[in-house]
C-alpha cells in the first residue's frame, strides 16, 4: 500500500517552536526490560518507548515467564522481575519482530539458561547477521544453530541453553549490539567477562547493569580502547528503586530529524529533555566539526547563532538536557564524518544525508560498512532516497559521497520506497516538509518501529 504524505510547504512551517515530550530512547526502553526482568524488584518505568519494537521485547520476556503490565496511554511500565535464573521455557517461537537489538541481546541471555529455546523475527530480521554474536557465545560455551547463508549465520537461531564461561574478547566490529550481547551472558557465566572495545560505541548496558548492582569496570587504554569488565553477580537489585525517578530519557535519535528540519529550514527550535549521552548525541559533534558553532550554556533561552545545549541533570545514570537550534542566515556546510565518530552516528547517518543535501560542498561517509546490515541496506536505501529527491549521490563500498547543494530543488513527483526501514521513511517526510514538493512514501507504517508519533510531531510544527 502506498500512502502519500502531505504536502508540506516550508513558509507554513512555524519560525520558533519548541517540542517536548519526544519518544522515549529505544535502546534505553529494550534494557530496561530486559535487566528489570532478571531482577529481584517490582520496577516501574516511565516514559517507556511503545513502539513495536520495544513491545516485541516486553512480548519475549511474557513468554520467558516475567509478568510486565504496561500502558500505552500513560507510556509506564511495570516489571515483576523474577531473578537471574528465574526465566522459564517458552512455549513456542520467540518472535522480535523487526526489532536487530532485541534478538542480539536476548540471545545472549538464552544462551545461558537450563532450558532450550528459538528465536527469530520478520523478514529483515531473518537476513541480519549473527555469525558476530554467535562465535563468541560459543567460544563462552554456548550451543547455538542457526541458518548459513553465504558468509553468515541468519535467524531463526535455535538455542541450546547451557553453562558458560567468562571471556575476554575484541570487538572486531564497533557494535553496542555485541557488547551487550556479551556481557548479558556474562551474567550468567562462570567467570569474568572483559570486553575490549577500541571504538567507542552506546553505553547504555554499561549504565544500566550499575544502576542494577552490577559490579562494572571500565578502563580506557591508549592502545586497545576501553576495556570493560564484568564481574557475574548473585543478583540484579536496582539501586534506586523509586519508580518516580525511573523515568526513561527522550531518545536522541528521534529528535536528529528535528533537528535537521530547524538547521536547513533556519527554524528556532527548543527541544527539551532530550538524552545528551555523549555515546548517542554525537550528531552534534559532526555538525560542529561541519562548522555549525555549539554553546554550553545555563539558560537555553540564550540568544546565540547555532547549536546551544543546556544541561540539566541525569535519569537512570543517563544524562539528559534542551537543545536549541537556532542557524538562521548561518552558510551549512558539508564534510567528511570522521572514522571514529561513525558508529556513534550510524542511525543518524539517513537524516544525515538529508541535511547533506540542502548544504554546500560534499558530504562524505566512509567506514560505514554497517549501514549495509541495519533494517535495510542504508547505504542503498539512502542513494535510491537522495537520487529521488534529485540530490547528486555515489555509493561507495563503505558509504557514499553526496554533493550538496544550497539552492536544492527537488523534482515535483517524487516516489520513496524506504523499503520498510523506519529511519528512512523519517528521513523523506523531513525532507518533504523542507522543499515544496509532495512526496509519496511507501508503507509509512514501518515508522511504528521506533516513533509512532512522529507525524503527530511533524503537525505540531507547522502553523
Ligand atoms: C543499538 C545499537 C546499534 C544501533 C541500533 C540500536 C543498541 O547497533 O544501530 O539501532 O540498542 O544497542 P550496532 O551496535 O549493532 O551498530
Amino acid at each position: 500500500m502506498t500512502q502519500s504524505v502531505p504536502q508540506f510547504i516550508p513558509k507554513k512551517l512555524k519560525k520558533q517552536a519548541g517540542l517536548r515530550q519526544l519518544p522515549g530512547d529505544k535502546s534505553i526502553s529494550h534494557r530496561a526490560i530486559i535487566l528489570a526482568s532478571l531482577s529481584e524488584n517490582t520496577v516501574t518505568f516511565h516514559h517507556f518507548l511503545m513502539s513495536e519494537d520495544c513491545l516485541n521485547t516486553i512480548q519475549v520476556f511474557r513468554q520467558l515467564g516475567v509478568p510486565i503490565d504496561y500502558s500505552t496511554v500513560d507510556g509506564t511500565v511495570r516489571v515483576k522481575g523474577v531473578g537471574l535464573r528465574g526465566l522459564r521455557e517458552p512455549k513456542k517461537s520467540l518472535d522480535v519482530g523487526n526489532s536487530g537489538t532485541s534478538i542480539r541481546l536476548i540471545t545472549g541471555i538464552l544462551s545461558g539458561q537450563w532450558f532450550n529455546s528459538k528465536i527469530t523475527g520478520d523478514a529483515s530480521i531473518q537476513k541480519r547477521p549473527m555469525k558476530r554474536i554467535i562465535k563468541p557465545l560459543t567460544d563462552m560455551g554456548a550451543h547455538i544453530v542457526g541458518t548459513c547463508v553465504s558468509e553468515n549465520i541468519v535467524p531463526p537461531l535455535l538455542v541450546t541453553g547451557t553453562a558458560l564461561n567468562g571471556i575476554s574478547y575484541t570487538l572486531p566490529i564497533a557494535s553496542a549490539q555485541v557488547k551487550s550481547c556479551l556481557l548479558l551472558a556474562g551474567l550468567f557465566a562462570k567467570g569474568i567477562t572483559t570486553i575490549i572495545e577500541p571504538k567507542p560505541t552506546r553505553n547504555h548496558t554499561e549504565i544500566m547493569l550499575k544502576g542494577f548492582g552490577v559490579d562494572i569496570k571500565e578502563v580506557y587504554l591508549e592502545k586497545t580502547g576501553m576495556h570493560i569488565t564484568l564481574t557475574p553477580p548473585q543478583h540484579l537489585i536496582y539501586k534506586n528503586n523509586d519508580s518516580k525517578t525511573l523515568k526513561i530519557p527522550s531518545d536522541f535519535s528521534s529528535a536528529a530529524y528535528f533537528i535537521v528540519l530547524a538547521l536547513i529550514t533556519g527554524m528556532d527550535l527548543t527541544i527539551h529533555d532530550i538524552s545528551i549521552n555523549p555515546t548517542r548525541s554525537a550528531l552534534l559533534t559532526v555538525f560542529e566539526a561541519f562548522g555549525i558553532p555549539q554553546r554550553k550554556v545555563d539558560d537555553i533561552r540564550t540568544v546565540f547563532q547555532g547549536i546551544t545545549i543546556r544541561y540539566l541533570g541525569e535519569t537512570m545514570g543517563e544524562p539528559f538536557g534542551d537543545i536549541r537550534i537556532n542557524t538562521l542566515g548561518l552558510d551549512l556546510q558539508n564534510g567528511t564524518v570522521s572514522k571514529d565518530i561513525i558508529p556513534l552516528v550510524i542511525d543518524e547517518i539517513p537524516i544525515l544525508s538529508i541535511y547533506g543535501l540542502f548544504a554546500s560542498g560534499e558530504l562524505r561517509v566512509d567506514h560505514a560498512a554497517e549501514l549495509r546490515v541495519k533494517e535495510s541496506d542504508r547505504i542503498k536505501t539512502i542513494v535510491q532516497m537522495i537520487t529521488a529527491l534529485g540530490g547528486v549521490i555515489n555509493e561507495t563500498d563503505e558509504g557514499f559521497q553526496l554533493r550538496g547543494n544550497p539552492e536544492h530543488v527537488t523534482p515535483s513527483l517524487v516516489r520513496i520506497d524506504p523499503h520498510f526501514d523506519h529511519r528512512i521513511a523519517m528521513s523523506s517526510i523531513i525532507a518533504s516538509l523542507a522543499t515544496q514538493t509532495e512526496i509519496q512514501v511507501k508503507d509509512i507504517d514501518c515508522i511504528n518501529t521506533s516513533f509512532p508519533h512522529f507525524m503527530e510531531v511533524v503537525d505540531g510544527l507547522i502553523s
